[in-house]
């Protein structure tokens, strides 16, 4: 218990002092804004500044925390943060790739290395995990969530907080995990950056919050606000989200940082007309930190004077700014993350590389297979053409946020199949074009190449620099002339097996009908071409499921599993007008979410429940799940519940558990799932949360799409034990 040790230091802290430690800056030009500030070690001398970012080498913040212990008047420790996204030189697949895996320990193991990479660095804190719900492929920072669900982006966030903060903060291979943001970031108007959320607070209450509610209960040490507004008011200004909900209702004790400049943009939002204004609205919402805005620093001691803001407020952000540098055991020893040995001798390990391995294996969705096209056998494939323009790319693989991620320690697909194939077949290899652009020149040679072997791989996709913040699309094809070429190699008569790289769902109806085997790799980091190679050749059988639905085209968008009926649901079967429908495009997706195929095949038996009624008591659901196919693999087991009648409509299914089993071929194996009633609330109309007695579906399947199906009836209504109403 820090606390005593807290509040003797606060007491002797000026307001300047304290303002300065409620302001964070960027100490290099690795920004994602507007730069305000020119010579940050002078700000840091002056005591000006409590936390750095994206300052990251054990020598560098060494010299940067001199400064601040040494040469100023109380020597507080300064706090270095960085965006440690899907990894710090090792590289992990993109977030949304992991997430593919339906692996949570996978996923917190990752995020593992990643710590223990980064604070070996010096980094204290990194600004990960995004737990944004996000349902619009436009968007592109989906590359770094866990998709369209809510449940299952909760799951994966509690496995990434564990991942980065370990058990012990005070470890100094752990880092602060941040949780952001805070909220609705994933919903922007048009799939647009930073673009207006406007949405009823049950959504806000049943499809975004839980996953930030799931970090809190994993101990998240930070949040970090959102840009955007909802229903008219900037995160960064909204007591309601910050004081109400997360330290009222949740408890959270940690710090909340501020986006980059995302105080500053209150005045362009409309909110405030002058910076101080907007520093009181930031501050009495419940904000601790200030990201890069200098707003904190500029404005809130005047502020004070003119009581517009209590010294009261700045203390409890200063209390809780000073309280983690006491966790991180920052006064002990200042200097105790920046550790060149350590640096030196974990960074890029081998041990690293090889978990990097598995975790891209498992990102991988096998989206179609015809004619059991893949695994490539080497016994009878004796010459492979690798054609595309991602084939030999090494710097698209890390992917949108790779942070010091280098492409020289990258693996390309050329590379990977190379060491795969060695003197068992011969790869050849031509580019066929670039990934933008209209040239098709290389068609021809490309053409030539496919024509002189058993089989084309091709791999075609986005750029890593179109996708991650402030790359949104409007339109979610593969850009410039690839899908042509895909079209173009059909004239060899070979099989074509596409190999996907991208960061978000992309729109593939051609790419579908074209190829005869289609893997989604993502943007699967460092060991991406040796993962890939290991699938295509069956080294390892695919096993990941789509986090997101892939739309037919993007006029489906938002297009999620978990959607409503409607009064007027359209009935393939018995299609008749004036339904919910378009004219022109089926309502389903492409491929839907928890989507995914394995060189094997899964045979599910009846959904056997514990009960047909449930009262207070959970039920169990069990199912059996066989391997009927030819090859060893994993599965992923998905339940799924729907609520039939309630005070509110309910969507058309949730999912509410998973698990991945491992099936030798010809094993059965029995998952079973628990059903609480806890699971089943939901908010009404009125915002009180509950769930009224009546029938529930309960399904359970291979995707969101293809499940087994049984019912129980809830016989009692259930009150959740907190009732907020805002
Ligand atoms: O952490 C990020 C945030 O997610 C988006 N804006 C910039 C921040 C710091 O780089």
């Amino acid at each position: 218990d820090y606390t005593k040790d807290v509040e003797k230091l606060l007491k002797k802290m000026t307001l300047e002092e304290k303002v300065g430690q409620m302001t964070q800056f960027t100490s290099s030009s690795d920004v994602t804004g507007p730069t305000l500030r020119g010579n940050v070690e002078k700000d840091v001398k002056a005591g000006h500044v409590g936390s750095l970012f994206n300052a990251v080498s054990a020598d560098y913040t060494r010299k940067l925390q001199k400064m601040a212990v040494e040469e100023t008047r109380l020597g507080i420790p300064l706090l270095f943060g960085y965006d440690v996204i899907h990894g710090f030189k090792t590289i992990f697949p993109i977030p949304l790739g992991e997430a593919s895996s339906f692996d949570l320990e996978l996923m917190q193991d990752a995020a593992r290395v990643a710590a223990e990479e980064a604070s070996a660095a010096g980094i204290h804190w990194t600004f990960a995990p995004m737990v944004d719900v996000s349902r619009d492929p436009r968007w592109g920072r989906v590359m770094e969530g866990a998709g369209e669900d809510t449940y299952y982006n909760s799951e994966v966030a509690k496995a990434r907080v564990k991942g980065f903060q370990g058990d012990d903060l005070a470890a100094t291979n752990t880092v602060l995990a941040c949780a952001k943001h805070f909220l609705a970031y994933g919903a922007p108007q048009g799939g647009r950056d930073y673009h207006t959320v406007d949405m009823s607070l049950q959504t806000l209450h049943d499809v975004y919050l839980p996953p930030f509610k799931a970090c809190v209960d994993a101990g998240v040490e930070t949040f970090m606000t959102s840009f955007n507004e909802i229903n008219g008011t900037p995160s960064t200004a909204n007591p309601y989200l910050f004081k109400d909900i997360l330290r009222d209702q949740w408890d959270f004790e940690g710090v909340v940082v501020t986006d980059y400049t995302a105080i500053n943009e209150l005045i362009p939002h409309g909110i405030a007309g002058d910076l101080p204004t907007a520093g009181q609205l930031a501050l009495n919402a419940g904000i601790d930190m200030d990201m890069e805005g200098d707003v904190f620093l500029s404005t809130l001691v005047q502020s004070v004077k003119d009581g517009k803001v209590s010294e009261k407020d700045i203390d409890h952000a200063v209390r809780r700014i000073l309280l983690v540098k006491f966790k991180l055991g920052l006064f002990d020893d200042p200097y105790r993350y920046c550790d060149a040995e350590r640096e030196k001798s974990v960074t890029l390990s081998q041990d690293f590389k090889n978990r990097a391995r598995k975790a891209a294996q498992r990102s991988i969705v096998l989206l179609k297979n015809e004619n059991q096209i893949l695994p490539l056998t080497l016994n009878n494939t004796k010459k492979i053409a690798l054609i595309g323009p991602l084939a030999k790319s090494k710097k698209d693989v890390l992917g949108g946020w790779k942070a010091k991620g280098s492409p020289k320690q990258a693996k390309s697909l050329f590379e990977g199949m190379k060491a795969a194939t060695k003197d068992k077949a011969e790869l050849l290899y031509a580019k066929g074009c670039k990934m933008s652009g209209a040239d098709t020149t290389g068609f021809a040679e490309a053409l030539e190449v496919a024509q002189q072997s058993d089989v084309v791989v091709l791999a075609i996709g986005e750029p890593r620099t179109i996708s991650g913040e402030a790359k949104s699309r409007s339109d979610i094809n593969i850009p410039g002339v690839q899908t042509e070429l895909l079209a173009h190699l059909k004239q060899a008569g070979k099989p074509i097996v596409v190999v996907l790289m991208n960061g978000r769902p992309l729109t593939l109806e051609r790419e579908d009908e074209l190829a005869d085997a289609l893997l989604e790799t993502w943007h699967l980091g460092t060991m991406a071409g040796p993962a890939i190679a290991d699938v295509i050749f069956g080294k390892y059988n695919p096993s990941g499921k789509l986090p997101m639905s892939f739309p037919r085209n993007v006029g489906q968008i938002p297009i999620f599993y978990n959607a409503k009926n409607t009064g007027r649901p359209f009935d393939p079967e018995k299609p008749s007008g004036y339904k919910s429908n378009y004219l022109d495009v089926p309502n389903t997706p492409l491929y839907a979410f928890g989507y995914g195929l394995s060189y094997t095949e899964f045979a599910y038996g009846d959904i056997k429940l514990s009960a047909e009624t449930m009262e207070d008591q959970p039920i169990t659901a069990s199912i059996e799940v066989t391997n009927t196919g030819d090859y060893d693999g994993e599965e992923v087991v998905q339940l799924y519940i729907q609520d039939l009648i309630g005070k509110s409509t309910r969507p058309l299914k949730e999912m509410k558990g998973f698990e991945k089993i491992f099936l030798k071929k010809g094993e059965t194996k029995t998952v079973t799932f628990t059903i609480a009633k806890e699971a089943l609330t939901y908010h009404r109309w009125d915002m009180s949360e509950g769930v009224e007695a009546g029938d529930f579906n309960v399904y359970i399947g291979t995707s969101s799409d293809n499940v087994k199906q049984a019912s129980f009836k809830l016989t009692k209504d259930f009150e959740a034990s907190k009732q907020y109403n805002p």
